[in-house]
């Protein structure tokens, strides 16, 4: 029986992908999860017992990661500092995690020469103009503008010099943004449909006319476990379903999904630094390992989206207020 250590299992990606191996192989799952802010048990809820364990602790601990890391057949690793916008007010924790972190888990790899996976972003290639004909591929090179980008970079940067100079088995997937259930409400999506359930405006940054390319956590759980099972050592994978949208249209989007005016929402300060646009070009990884994504129709997968929040306010209600505080703050403070 295959055991896969899983960091960062209990947020939002990390979850999905847990729950996809649990229904798609006989494989058992470790957790290990610091469960800050970000991450909740509750993500987990209804896994069987006897296939997932939730372990609460640092990936930056090296004793109980190599100890950890030694029970497992692999590692797949998601544990990270994830919001641009905590970064751009206060970067320690991403250096900590997404740094320090990712090299405390190439060490045990190493040591116990465990296979590994690195999830990545497509924020490491920086921003497109609007225009660009070319989209990121792996030969992109990387332009990361924020702390939590520059972060990630530098850790994908680790993965490769492991790979070089120890011979650690590791793949490397650098995807877009993901949306479905599960998602923190600091992110845009949750954010947007969490105010319009609650009666409150949604808050475009800027002119809204910065274009994210969205991917099911669904699409990009099954293309990670495609990669860890199929994937060639040493190698990069883009992972992205061609789903480019500009922000002011997203928003639109879920306002008419939810029976509200088009236009009933707020431009608002914009984020410092902030990105145009990103967009994805998967094809080495749909023609040499087969990948396809199974959410084709954004619009459905953002009504099933809604649908999920409107039904599990609970587990997403205690954070709204924490991150509408944050945001409400004055915007010299907030970032
Ligand atoms: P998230 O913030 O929802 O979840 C991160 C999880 O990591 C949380 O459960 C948190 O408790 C855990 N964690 C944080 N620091 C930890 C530490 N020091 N030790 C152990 N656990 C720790 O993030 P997400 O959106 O699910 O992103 C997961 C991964 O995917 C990240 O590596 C991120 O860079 C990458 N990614 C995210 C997106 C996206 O759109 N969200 C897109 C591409 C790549
Ligand atoms: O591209 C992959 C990345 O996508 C991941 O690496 C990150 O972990 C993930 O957080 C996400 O980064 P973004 O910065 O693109 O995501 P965010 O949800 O913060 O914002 C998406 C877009 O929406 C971005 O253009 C900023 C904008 N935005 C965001 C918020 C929170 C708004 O207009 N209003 C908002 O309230």
């Amino acid at each position: 029986m295959t055991t896969l250590l899983v960091t960062g299992g209990a947020g939002f990606i990390g979850s999905n992908f847990v729950r996809h191996v649990v229904g798609d192989t006989d494989y058992s799952v470790v957790v290990l999860d610091k469960l800050t802010y970000a991450g909740s048990a509750g993500s987990l809820a209804g896994l069987p017992g006897n296939r997932v364990r939730l372990v609460q602790g640092d990936i930056a601990d090296a004793a109980l990661v190599d100890r950890l890391c030694d029970g497992a057949d692999a590692i797949v690793h998601f544990a990270a500092e994830s919001h641009n916008d905590n970064s751009l007010y206060d970067p320690r924790p991403f250096l900590e995690t997404n740094i320090v972190g990712t090299y405390t888990l190439l060490e045990a790899a190493r040591k116990h020469d465990k296979r590994f996976h690195h999830i990545s972003t497509d924020e490491v290639y920086g921003e497109l103009e609007l225009d660009d004909p070319e989209r990121f591929t792996e030969t992109t090179p990387y332009n990361p503008s924020s702390p939590y980008s520059s972060t990630k970079a530098g850790s994908d940067l680790l993965v490769r010099a492991w790979v070089r100079s120890f011979g650690v088995r590791a793949t490397i997937s650098n995807c877009s943004n993901n949306y479905g259930p599960y998602q923190h409400v600091e992110k845009f999506i949750p954010r947007q449909i969490t105010n319009v359930l609650r009666g409150a405006r949604p808050q475009l940054y800027g002119t809204g006319q910065n274009v994210r390319d969205w991917i099911h956590a669904e699409d990009h759980a099954s293309a990670v476990l495609t990669i860890l099972d199929a994937g060639v050592i040493g190698e990069t994978y883009l992972i992205g379903a061609d789903g480019e949208k500009d922000n002011k249209t997203v928003v639109e989007l879920i306002l008419a999904l939810t029976g509200n005016p088009t236009d009933a929402y707020d431009l608002v300060a914009d984020r410092p630094g902030h990105d145009m646009r990103y967009a994805i070009d998967a094809t080495k990884l749909r023609t040499e390992l087969g990948w396809t994504p199974r959410y084709r129709n954004f619009e459905a997968g953002l009504a099933a989206t809604i649908e999920w929040y409107r039904d599990n306010e609970d587990w997403w209600a205690p954070a709204k207020e924490r991150v509408e505080a944050f945001y409400a703050s004055d915007p010299t403070r907030r970032f």
